[in-house]
Formats: structure tokens, sequence, C-alpha cells
């Protein structure tokens, strides 16, 4: 039997290339090892006000994106999280067995509450809730994330394995598997900080469906320092991390690509960047604009998904209101 991965992004900001090489290329490089669910979560993504016409067009364009990215709809299902209402249901009933506690010591709602004081919703602190309802509704085994996310798969073991002592054994207990390198691209403009989707500022992510001379224009202003050698040092985050994206796309050895920019300036080297990411990305644009050509496509290829889907949500969700006494 293979093990069952599920994974979920969010359909907000833009895919970037730190999507792409953290988390996307991972979970397409292993649909032959496992069964594979992906989720494009919606309902996450209202945890923060959205305009309404724009996320329902993103969940698209991300879910078209996950394929032309090479997600493969013969090897892994790839559905939208709002078709499923068993996931809100086992996010109240997971709720009322999570102790605030937990909860609170959550990072992401930390920082992402501290950016957004006055406008905080209960969504937002209840988000891990909703992220351990994804995972546990299909007895996921394995939970390939980024290591921000890290602490969300811990928290969902944490709440199964609660549940499971309380009721009896229920829920299969997910284990988080985060990748070695590659697991946090930084941003161009501040290589301290991660790159991230809702950052707006104009040179901080190359897009997975940004033009080539937009690519080129913003690795030639990616910040790096005053230094000159060409070297994987994590201590100069600038030029480490535009090594790191050259490494992941090239896939040649750091000693390789160390000795490739010997006496080579910065400048030369972003060059090749550039190009590298233009060639890197160019087939998932290609084939972006292909499955597009078909408005119909993706939608329907979403709503097969969730249909084959919905009795497993179910099954495990009988399971639990029986444990509990409802229903
Ligand atoms: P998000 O953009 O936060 O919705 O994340 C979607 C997926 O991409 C998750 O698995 C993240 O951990 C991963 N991810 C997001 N940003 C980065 C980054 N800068 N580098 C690597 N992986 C990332
Ligand atoms: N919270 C995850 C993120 O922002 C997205 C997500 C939602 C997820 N549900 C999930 C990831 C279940 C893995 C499994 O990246």
């Amino acid at each position: 039997m293979k093990k069952l991965v599920f994974s979920g992004i969010q359909p907000t900001g833009n895919i970037h290339i730190g999507n792409y090489l953290g988390a996307i290329q991972h979970w397409v490089n292993s649909q032959d090892k496992y069964n594979n669910i992906f989720c494009v979560v919606d309902l996450h993504a209202i945890t923060v006000p959205q305009d309404p016409k724009v996320l329902r067009a993103k969940s698209r364009e991300l879910a078209g994106l996950l394929l032309a990215s090479g997600i493969d709809p013969k090897k892994s299902e790839l559905f939208i999280q709002s078709h499923i209402g068993e996931h809100c249901e086992l996010a109240w009933i997971l709720n009322c067995i999570t102790p605030m506690g937990w909860m609170q010591r959550m990072t992401q709602f930390k920082e992402k509450s501290e950016k957004q004081k006055e406008n905080v919703s209960v969504g937002l602190f209840d988000y891990p809730a909703l992220m351990a309802a994804d995972i546990l509704l299909y007895q996921a085994d394995l939970v390939p994330v980024g290591e921000d996310q890290k602490q969300h798969v811990e928290i969902t073991r944490d709440i199964a394995q609660k549940f499971n002592s309380t009721y009896g054994e229920t829920f299969k207990i997910p284990e988080p598997v985060i990748a070695e390198v590659g697991a946090r691209i930084m941003g161009l403009d501040d290589p301290t900080k991660k790159m991230s989707k809702s950052e707006t500022s104009q040179n901080h992510a190359v897009l997975l469906l940004d033009p080539p001379d937009a690519i080129r224009a913003k690795i030639m202003r990616a910040t790096t320092d005053s230094l000159r050698e060409i070297k994987f040092d994590e201590n100069r985050p600038g030029i480490y991390n535009l090594l790191v994206i050259y490494e992941l796309f090239t896939k040649k050895s750091r000693d390789e690509i160390e000795s490739m920019y010997e006496g080579k300036g910065y400048a030369d080297f972003k060059k090749d960047l550039a190009e590298v990411i233009i060639e890197g990305i160019r087939p998932v644009q290609e084939k972006y604009k292909e499955i597009t050509a078909d408005p119909a496509y993706i939608d329907s290829l979403l709503t097969k998904s969730a249909e084959r889907l919905r009795p497993i949500a179910q099954k495990t969700l009988n399971l639990v209101k029986e444990r509990m006494g409802i229903g």
C-alpha cells in the first residue's frame, strides 16, 4: 500500500519560485511514490479579507498552475477545499477538543495578527484547526510543507492524539515532510525575510507567470552584498539565496557552481541566473497557456476530484460523530 500525501496551498497572492521550489516541485516529483491529494485552500484564504471575484479567479489560477507544474490528474487528486463541506464540520469538532493554550503558541498567528492588528478574525486564530481537519479527514500519512508550516502539522498530530486517546483510535497520526534544500527561499529585495506571496513590493519575488524581462529586471536588482566571491556562505544571505535558486533549477553541485563563477562578478552570475530561471519555468508557462485555453477544463477536473474525495471525508466524519455521540 502506498502512503497517502496531503498538502494544501492558499489561492492568495502570486505563486512565486519559492512556492515552486519549496513545495510544488516536491509534490510533483513524489507523485508516483505515493497516493496524493492536493487542496486549494480557499477557506484558509478567507481568514483575512479577500475580494470575492479575485479569490474565485485565483483558486482556478492556482489549480491551473499546479497542473502546469506537473501535478498529474491521473496520479493525484486536486480539489478546492470549500467544495467539500466536511472540512468545516470537522474543524468545528476539533475546535472543541483543542485547548486555547495550544493555539496561542502558533507563531504564524502571532506574526499575522501583529501585521494587521485592527482586523484579526477568529478564523485567523482558528486556522490550525481547519488545517488539522484537512489532513485528518483523509487519514493522510505524510504532509509535505515548507518549514513555516511544520508547527501546524505538529498541532495536528497533538489534536489527533488527544482525540484518539479520549474517544478511541480514529485518526491516523500524520508526519510532516520538510524538504532539506530550498525549504526556505528568501525575498530578492530582503534576503533575511522569506519570499512571500503576500508581499507586494515589485522586486520581492519572481512569480511563476512573470515574463522573461520582468525576471531579468528583478534578478539584476536583487539585494546582495559588497563582497566579491560567489560562494555558498549562509552568512551572506543575498548571494546565498541566489545560489540556492541556481542550484535548485540547474541541479548542479555546489562545488561545480562555485568553480564556474570563480573570478567572475555578481553581474555575470545574475545574468546567468535570470536565464536559468526563465528556462526553468518556461515549460510551466507554456503548459499553463495550453490548459487555460479551455476555460471549462479546470473546473470539471476540480469537480470530479471533489466527487471522488467526498465519500472518504464523510466516512471519517461519520466515525468521529459516532465516537463523540453526535448526529
Ligand atoms: P504559502 O505561500 O504560504 O501559501 O505556502 C504554500 C507552500 O509553499 C507551503 O508549503 C509553504 O511552506 C511553501 N512556501 C511558501 N513560501 C516559501 C518560500 N519562500 N520558500 C520555500 N517554500 C515556501
Ligand atoms: N497552511 C498551509 C500554508 O499556508 C496551507 C494548508 C492548508 C495546508 N491546509 C493544509 C498544508 C493541509 C498542508 C496540509 O502553506
